[in-house]
């Protein structure tokens, strides 16, 4: 027999006399104010929802384990990365532009954020599943977001808005590329890889640094949906990526990513060909190999997605002991527009959520604040004479660092020898690409530049396919002109 359900209680554990009607004056009579249980049920529903994400509302989670399988010790000294180390792992993988309810198959970039759970405090790698981005300057990341979500006088999304932003920052083409290709809609979050995008610095036992990009190969194998099938699916299903991901987990079929890392000797970045902080483009595997780090893999669903995966909180700012930023400057403004965001969408202590609580001790001097859940105790302030938490420069020394000297500025990068806009875009074009993903290519931008793209914009957006690739730039002319 099956067990007799709990009693329901309010939320203060109050038993409950009925689950399905108000207290009233007589069966016919209006409702009492002092139902104090239905009043509650009110004010709860009307406060479930919390505001999206601002961008990457719409994203799916799960937790696992990242295990290490090579030695990179003679590059970190992060505890994350130390030869058999084995990590809890969040991860959340997101679109960018569309809305929490949003189909999962719109084109658009995947984010592809990850939370592991370190014996030396929470490290985020916040990346997206392509290794650039649409532009090099934090200036511009409120506009590019603008223009690829909805307009202001009807709330529709545009096309033309789109291209007109990407043809005016001609930095984006790289980026643009690979969103008009097949890795624009994966099959899955599963068959993706995962980007930091960014360099960051590693720096190993002896102090000595190190730039590094990381790249999660998918396991699966990348696999991709074309245009058709993507809006297809789109009207169907629009949970397509999240029902997958929950339910290869639960059939136990563990989805997993192997970490590779290109690794670049801290001087070379002074005198490489283009710079190497420039988050639009990759360093060519020639230049600088992938080498094995481990695996990540996840194994276990959320049991609450609004606890678990909404109130996760993912941020870039934090980096370990043995893992530092670069000079890039679009991370350099991300270091500090996260936790900003948090504060505003979940509260001044989200980091007091048990998903966002790290695993290994804090001893920091904040207190107060709205929702805080941990008790403070005294001292309240350093430095002082009363036994509290004490930094230890020794053991935990500044060495993500490095140096610069200038005028205070408003300038582009520096141009070196091999900085331009469209050389790699159209390295992937030409040398990446097969004939048959080229012509998915040149499709899904004839289908998207007919979605509305206008005069002037769209004699630039040829312009813009003639710099990246000549014979590319010709056949969606030609298309344009015959569809
Ligand atoms: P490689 O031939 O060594 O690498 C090519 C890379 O391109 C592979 O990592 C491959 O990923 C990836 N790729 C294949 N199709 C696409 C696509 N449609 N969109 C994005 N990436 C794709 O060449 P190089 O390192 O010299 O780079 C050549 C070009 O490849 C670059 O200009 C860049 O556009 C692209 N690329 C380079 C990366 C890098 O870090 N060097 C990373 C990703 C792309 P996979 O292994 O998954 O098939
Ligand atoms: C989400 C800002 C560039 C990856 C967000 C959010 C903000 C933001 C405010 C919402 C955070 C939240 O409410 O939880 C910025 C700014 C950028 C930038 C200011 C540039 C200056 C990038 C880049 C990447 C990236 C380059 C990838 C390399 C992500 C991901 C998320 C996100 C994956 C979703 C995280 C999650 O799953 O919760 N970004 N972003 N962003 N961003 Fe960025």
């Amino acid at each position: 027999m099956a067990d007799k359900p709990k009693p329901t209680t309010t939320d203060a554990g109050i038993p409950v006399s009925s689950d399905e009607f108000s207290l009233t004056v007589g069966p016919d009579g209006p409702i009492l104010l002092h139902d104090h249980y239905l009043m509650e049920q009110m004010a709860n529903f009307n406060r479930e929802m919390i505001p999206d994400r601002q961008p990457h509302a719409k994203g799916s989670g799960a937790f696992g384990h990242f295990e290490v399988t090579s030695d990179v010790s003679a590059y970190t000294k992060a505890a994350v990365f130390q030869p058999g180390t084995k990590t809890e792992v969040l991860a959340r993988f997101s679109t960018v532009a569309g809305e929490s309810g949003s189909p999962d198959t719109w084109r658009d970039v995947r984010g592809f954020a990850l939370k592991f759970y370190t014996t030396e405090g929470n490290y985020d790698m916040v990346g997206n599943n392509t290794p650039v981005f649409f532009i090099r300057d934090p200036m511009k990341f409120q506009d590019f977001i603008h223009s690829q979500k909805r307009r202001a006088d009807n709330g529709l999304r545009d096309n033309d808005m789109q291209w007109d932003f990407w043809t005016l920052c001609p930095e984006s083409a790289h980026q643009v590329t690979i969103l008009m290709s097949d890795r624009g809609i994966p099959k899955s979050y599963r068959h993706m890889n995962g980007y930091s995008s960014h360099t960051y610095m590693w720096i190993n036992a002896q102090g000595e640094r190190f730039w590094v990009k990381y790249h999660f190969k998918t396991d699966q194998g990348i696999d991709f949906l074309t245009q058709e099938e993507g809006d297809r699916i789109a009207g169907t299903d629009a949970d397509y990526h999240r029902r997958d991901l929950a339910e290869a987990i639960n059939r136990g079929e563990y989805p997993s990513w192997t970490l590779k890392v290109q690794i670049m000797p801290f001087d070379e970045a002074a005198t490489y060909r283009f710079n190497p902080f420039d988050l639009t483009k990759v360093w060519p595997h020639g230049d600088y190999p992938l080498h094995e780090v481990g695996r990540l893999q996840l194994t276990r669903n959320p049991s609450d997605f609004h606890t678990e995966i909404e109130q996760a909180a993912f941020e870039p700012n934090n980096m370990v002991p043995g893992i530092g930023p670069s000079p890039d400057r679009m991370l350099l403004a991300r270091l500090v527009s996260y936790s900003d965001a948090h504060r505003a969408r979940l509260g001044v202590n989200y980091k007091h959520i048990p998903v966002n609580r790290p695993k290994s001790p804090v001893h920091s001097y904040a207190k107060g604040g709205a929702m805080r859940m941990i008790n403070v105790s005294d001292p309240v302030y350093k430095p002082n004479s009363k036994g509290g938490p004490k930094a230890d420069p020794q053991r935990y020394p500044e060495q993500a660092v490095w140096s610069a000297d200038g005028e205070f500025m408003r300038t582009a990068y520096t141009l070196r020898k091999d900085d331009d806009d469209f050389g790699q875009a159209g390295t992937l074009v030409r040398e990446v690409m097969d004939d048959a993903q080229r012509d998915r290519l040149v499709a899904n931008v004839i289908g998207h530049l007919k979605g509305g793209v206008r005069e002037p914009v769209l004699q630039r957006a040829l312009d813009y396919w003639h710099n990246i690739d000549k014979h590319i730039g010709d056949r969606i002319a030609k298309g344009l002109r015959n569809t």
